[in-house]
C-alpha cells in the first residue's frame, strides 16, 4: 500500500486497477463519493477519529470502522476437539448432528489424490482451472461462468464487497441462513427483512414491495433453504427474477432435493447468481470449497477484487476427486436421503416434537409439550453425547434443528429423545 501511494496519482491509480480489463471503467477512476469520504476521513487526525469512536488514540481499536464496532460476532459450530474435551468425550464418541456436515465424508479418492498431492509448495491455480473445467463439463455451462470460492461462505462476502455501497441494501428472509445478514453488516449495508411465512415459504408480494420501496441490490433466495428444508417455487423464482435486483440462489443443499439446480439459468437471466458448495453432499466441510455461477458481465469484476489464491491446492484437489467418483456421491446422497425419512418419522413419534418436511439433509422440529428447546438441546449434548442445533433468534425460539446422520445416529438420538 505504501509503495502505491509513493507512486504519482495516475500510475497509482493503475496499480491500484491492475486487474482491470481495459473496456471497463475502475472505480477508482470516477473520482467517487466514497474517495471524497476516505479524504476526509484523512483529514480527521487520528486523536480526533478516536475519541469519535469513544477510544483512546493509543488504542489499536480506536482505528476500526464504526459501523464494525456494533457488530455481533459470528457464533461458529465449536471445533471437535474443543467439543470433546467441554463433553468429556472422545470426538468417536460424540454424534454430530448440528452443522449439516456429511457423516460418510468424501469418496476414497480424495484422501488417494491428498496423499500424492503435487507441488504444495507452490501456489494454487488462482483460476482453479481443473476444478472450473470439471464443474463445467458436469453442468452444460461454459466455465467462464463458474468461479470457486474457499466455501460459499468466501462467494457471499465477495459479491457483496463487490455490490454494496455503504448504506445500499439487501433483501433478506428469516429464518434462513444467518450469513447473508451477517456479511450484509460486516460490509456496512441495510438488511430488508421479509419475514417468511409460517410454513417457512417466501413472501413473494412482501419482497416485490421491499423492493419497490427501497430499491435493495440483493436479493438472497435460498433452495433449500436452511434451516426448514424448504425449496423456492419455480413460478416464484421466475416472478422474482423479473425485479430489478441481482438475486441470489443459494443452492448449497439442492443434492438433497428432487429439483434440479438452476446453475444453467445464470445465461438467460443476467441478474441471478447460483451458488454451490462441496461441504455438504460431497463430505468437504473441512476443506472449504464453495463455487458459483455467475452471468458473464458480472463476474468480470468477481475475478478482480477476489483474493488471487483464495482457493488452496488441497481444496481444488480434494473437489476435483470427489467429482470422479460421481456413483459414490449419488449412493451417499441416497442414503440420506433414505436416512432423512426414517428421521423425521422418528421425530414425529415423539410426544413433545413437531417435525417439518425438509428437501435438505437436516430436519427442523417444534420444541412442545411444555420443553425448553436449549434444555432439549444441553441435555442431548451432556448426557448422551449428540449435537444438535439450538436457536436464540425469536422468530426460531422452541426449535431444534437435527442434521440427517447414518442409520445408527438416528437410532441413538430417538432413543435418547425417548428417555429424556
Ligand atoms: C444455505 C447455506 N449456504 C451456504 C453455506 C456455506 O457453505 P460453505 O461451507 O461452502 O461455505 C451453508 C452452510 O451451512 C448454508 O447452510
Amino acid at each position: 500500500m505504501l509503495g502505491v501511494e509513493a507512486l504519482p496519482g495516475s500510475a497509482a491509480r493503475e496499480q491500484l486497477c491492475g486487474r482491470s480489463p481495459p473496456s471497463v471503467p475502475c472505480a477508482r477512476q470516477r473520482p467517487p463519493r466514497r474517495a471524497r469520504q476516505l479524504e476526509a476521513a484523512a483529514a480527521v487526525a487520528p486523536e480526533r477519529q478516536a475519541s469519535a469512536n469513544g477510544a483512546t488514540a493509543s488504542d489499536g481499536s480506536a482505528f476500526i470502522r464504526p459501523h464494525l464496532r456494533e457488530l455481533a460476532a459470528y457464533t461458529p459450530i465449536e471445533p471437535f476437539e474443543v467439543l470433546s474435551q467441554r463433553l468429556g468425550r472422545r470426538p468417536e464418541d460424540i454424534i454430530k448432528l448440528d452443522a449439516n456436515e456429511n457423516p460418510y465424508g468424501p469418496p476414497p479418492e480424495v484422501r488417494e489424490a491428498l496423499a500424492v498431492m503435487p507441488f504444495p509448495n507452490i501456489y494454487p491455480d488462482p483460476e482453479t482451472r481443473r476444478l472450473r473445467q470439471a464443474l463445467a463439463e458436469l453442468h452444460g455451462l461454459p466455465m467462464e461462468h463458474l468461479l470457486v470460492g474457499c466455501g460459499a461462505d468466501e462467494l457471499i462476502d465477495l459479491l457483496m464487497r463487490c455490490v454494496l455501497d455503504p448504506g445500499d441494501c439487501i433483501v433478506d428472509t428469516p429464518p434462513t441462513f444467518t450469513m447473508y445478514a451477517f456479511d450484509a453488516a460486516v460490509n456496512d449495508a441495510n438488511v430488508l427483512t421479509v419475514p417468511r411465512r409460517a410454513d417457512f415459504s417466501i413472501d413473494v408480494p412482501g419482497i416485490e414491495a421491499a423492493v419497490a420501496a427501497r430499491r435493495p441490490k440483493l436479493l438472497f433466495l435460498t433452495s433449500p433453504n436452511n434451516p426448514d428444508g424448504s425449496l423456492v417455487a419455480e413460478a416464484d423464482l421466475l416472478r422474482l427474477l423479473r425485479l430489478p435486483v441481482l438475486v441470489v440462489l443459494d443452492e448449497a443443499y439442492i443434492e438433497f432435493s428432487e429439483e434440479r439446480s438452476r446453475v444453467a439459468w445464470v445465461r438467460e437471466h443476467d441478474n441471478l447468481v447460483v451458488l454451490r458448495t462441496f461441504s455438504k453432499s460431497a463430505g468437504l466441510a473441512g476443506l472449504r470449497v464453495g463455487w458459483g455461477a455467475f452471468p458473464l458481465a458480472l463476474i468480470s469484476y468477481l475475478w478482480r477484487a477476489k483474493q488471487p489464491y483464495n482457493v488452496g491446492v488441497a481444496a481444488e484437489t480434494a473437489a476435483c476427486a470427489a467429482l470422479s467418483n460421481p456413483g459414490y456421491l449419488q449412493r451417499v446422497r441416497d442414503s440420506l436421503v433414505e436416512e432423512r425419512a426414517r428421521l423425521a418419522a422418528g421425530l414425529a413419534g415423539v410426544p413433545y416434537l413437531e417435525p417439518y418436511p425438509s428437501a435438505a439433509n437436516f430436519v427442523l422440529c417444534r420444541v412442545g409439550g411444555g420443553r425448553d428447546a436449549g434444555q432439549l438441546r444441553d441435555a442431548l449434548a451432556q448426557r448422551h453425547g449428540i449435537m444438535v442445533r439450538h436457536y436464540t433468534k425469536p422468530e426460531l425460539r422452541g426449535f431444534i434443528r437435527v442434521s440427517v446422520g447414518m442409520l445408527a445416529h438416528t437410532d441413538a438420538l430417538l432413543a435418547a429423545l425417548a428417555e429424556l
